[in-house]
């Protein structure tokens, strides 16, 4: 192994990533140049399933079911929808913590689902998680500088005391005094806590990170300075995001682009701007009553969805949304409705009812 590049703690080619985040924010604004859209998307996941069994029964838990998505890099994808709907199952595939059922993904050109432990790896420095609940995500015996400092002592990289000038630096990019590092995680609070989260997610540099409901956990005032350090790094790094969210008013600021899912599928997708101006799926229109507008003089209807979501083992027939959907109509028992293109810009949804989407070509 080449010692001079392990000590470079830098998993990244060496390419400046400002230029690409630039391609990345003109490509949210216009996707119709599909020949740009194919140098810089950084992950592909093409009709991804995972059906976890069910003990003692036949039956599986349909968690994904067959999703189909890019993201940019140097964007921010984020992905809502209700607890339970696959968020996190997608988060976990797509760092293959778990093996897809079916489906293909691709990072960087590689994919993902057939590289060997040796190649996986060396992938694994390139893509990081950040967990919701900072409490339970930290090794509550291990101190903070072991916490940050252990993707450097996995992957073998620098000399005890690089390791600790690298751990003290991270500290500080994350806002935390490093003289702390010798602290243990129930001495900081829950805001710090998902800093020493950050930290260690960055410590490898890497180019993806999939921050999975990171401030869900949080004080409200405190959710807003996680997604404003969020997007520093970012811009300071040049990262790409996957953020999920329950909750459609968490993403909106920090998103490039939104993609909503219901029970396994996703729903609809489009540009952070477009998503909240102007959505088209009934399950987004939704969503999105539900956040107040701070504006006294603006009004939203509020959409009450009635019922439970259904299961994931025995979804609605046709659409998965029609028992909840507001605009259902008979034939929606009888088509599955798949993600296509209803608008220029790369605006998707899969509903039989917005309009242009019976005359829209099916996705590849
Ligand atoms: N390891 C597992 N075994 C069985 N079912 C699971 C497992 N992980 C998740 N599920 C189920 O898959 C569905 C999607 O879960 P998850 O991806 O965690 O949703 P979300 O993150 O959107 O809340 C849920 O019904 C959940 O109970
Ligand atoms: S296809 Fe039918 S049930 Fe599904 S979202 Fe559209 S209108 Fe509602
Ligand atoms: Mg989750």
């Amino acid at each position: 192994m080449n010692v001079d590049q392990e000590m470079n703690f830098d998993a990244r080619p060496n390419v400046s990533s400002v230029p690409q985040r630039e391609a990345a924010a003109a490509h949210a604004l216009d996707a119709t140049q599909p020949e740009r859209a194919a140098t810089i998307e950084l992950v592909r996941a093409r009709g991804l399933v995972k059906h976890f069994p069910v003990e003692g029964s036949d039956d599986v838990v349909r968690a994904v079911d067959g999703v189909t998505f890019e993201i940019l890099s140097g964007e921010t994808l984020g992905l809502v929808g209700e607890s339970g709907c696959g968020k996190s199952t997608v988060g976990r595939l797509l760092l293959r913590l778990i093996e897809p059922t079916q489906g293909e993904i691709e990072f960087d050109g590689r994919a993902v689902v057939k590289l060997k432990s040796r190649e996986l790896r060396l992938l694994r420095r390139e893509m990081q998680i950040i967990f919701q609940d900072p409490y339970a995500s930290l090794n509550p015996r291990m101190t903070v500088r072991d916490i940050v400092g252990e993707p450097l002592v996995i992957h073998k990289l620098g000399s005890k005391e690089e390791r600790k000038t690298r751990v003290a630096e991270l500290l500080t990019k994350v806002g935390l005094d490093p003289d702390y590092m010798n602290r243990y995680p129930h001495e900081f609070s829950g805001g710090q806590r998902q800093r020493i989260g950050i930290a260690r997610a960055l410590a490898l540099n890497p180019k993806l990170i999939v921050a999975d409901e990171p401030v869900s956990a949080l004080d409200v005032s405190v959710q807003a300075q996680i997604v404003n350090l969020l997007q520093d790094l970012q811009q300071e790094f040049g990262l790409t995001y996957l953020f999920i969210s329950h909750g459609l008013a968490v993403v909106e600021h920090i998103s490039t682009r939104v993609a909503v899912m219901y029970l396994g599928r996703i729903v609809e997708v489009a540009s952070a701007a477009e998503l909240y101006a102007n959505p088209q799926h009934p399950y987004t229109q939704a969503l999105l009553s539900a956040i107040p507008i701070p504006d006294p003089t603006r009004k939203r209807k509020r959409i009450v969805l009635h019922g439970d979501v259904p299961t994931p083992i025995n979804p609605p027939s046709g659409c998965r949304f029609r028992t909840r959907c507001p605009q259902a109509i008979p034939e929606c028992a009888e088509i599955d409705p798949d993600l296509r293109e209803i608008a220029p810009g790369g605006h998707t949804a899969a509903c039989i009812r917005v309009p242009g989407w019976k005359d829209a070509p099916t996705l590849a």
